[in-house]
């Protein structure tokens, strides 16, 4: 089961409707194992709905129609995969800290639960190696029963990831995971996002291109629903090919 990601995850000319509305065109995009791809644009041009593609989040939006293909190794992510199984090897964080009404360790161990059989002391384990991994452990070892929600957003983010990694995912994707927070808790997360990219592949939404600079290895440029551009994030913010990138990344627009 899971572990560490040897396949990234490619989309082959995906377009998406929301009922006559198209917000994707025909996006191509590899997104690399054991990398952090970012996603930037103007707000609008469709980097959440794409990403919600990833695990098939869109699936539940009435009227929404998702075309194209989502590889990760040989397998289709639409075909092969019902989407139980999808969201336990593709974790999701949010923009907001969204911890569940639970404690801590209930927070944790969640998905384990449903997802794979677990005792009790292996639960507790990988509540242990969950909670470490984010850094969190020492803060919160002696108040695990206590909700979830009484955390600092900070640490709510970082329980957040701490949850989606219990149940070993291969690929990690964050919705601007940082927009809610201070700056400490924003390079505590790009740590993160980081340390967690060097077995898993990470994608990243971001709004801030210091933070695409300072943890992507490649960045994607999307613009109206279409990817304009991808290349390695320090060649496209040096040398960008496209004069919609160009101004997108000069302040002239969005
Ligand atoms: N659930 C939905 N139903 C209908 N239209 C939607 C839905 N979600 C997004 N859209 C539309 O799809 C387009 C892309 O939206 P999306 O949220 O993907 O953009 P974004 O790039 O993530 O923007 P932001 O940077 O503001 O988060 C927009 O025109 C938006 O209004
Ligand atoms: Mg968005």
């Amino acid at each position: 089961m899971g572990g560490e990601a040897k396949d990234g995850l490619v989309a082959g000319h995906v377009s998406l409707w929301y009922g006559d509305s198209q917000a994707l065109r025909d996006v191509s995009l590899e997104m690399r194992p054991r990398e952090v791809t970012a996603l930037i644009g103007p707000s609008g041009c469709g980097k959440s709905t794409f990403l919600r593609c990833l695990n098939r989040m869109n699936d539940r939006i009435p009227g929404c129609r998702v075309e194209g293909s989502f590889r990760l190794g040989d397998q289709d992510l639409y075909r092969d995969v019902d989407s139980y199984e999808l969201r336990r090897r593709v974790g999701m964080v949010f923009q907001r800290p969204s911890p569940f009404p639970l404690s801590i360790y209930e927070n944790v161990a969640y998905g384990v639960k449903r997802h794979l059989r677990r005792g009790k002391s292996q639960l507790d384990a990988t509540v242990e190696r969950s909670l470490t991994e984010v850094g969190l452990w020492d803060e919160v070892k002696d108040k695990l029963n206590d909700a979830g929600t009484s955390l600092s957003g900070g640490q709510q983010q970082r329980l957040c990831i701490a949850r989606a990694l219990a149940v070993d995912p291969e690929v990690i994707l964050m919705d601007e995971p940082t927009s809610a927070l201070d700056p400490i808790a924003t390079s505590s997360i790009e740590e993160l996002a980081a340390s967690i990219s060097r077995e898993r592949t990470v994608v990243i939404v971001t709004h801030n291109m210091q933070q695409a600079a300072r943890i992507a290895r490649r960045t994607a440029f999307f613009y109206l629903g279409e990817l304009v551009e991808v290349a390695e994030t320090r060649e496209l913010f040096a040398t960008p090919k496209d004069k919609r990138t160009e101004d997108y990344l000069t302040g002239r627009f969005g």
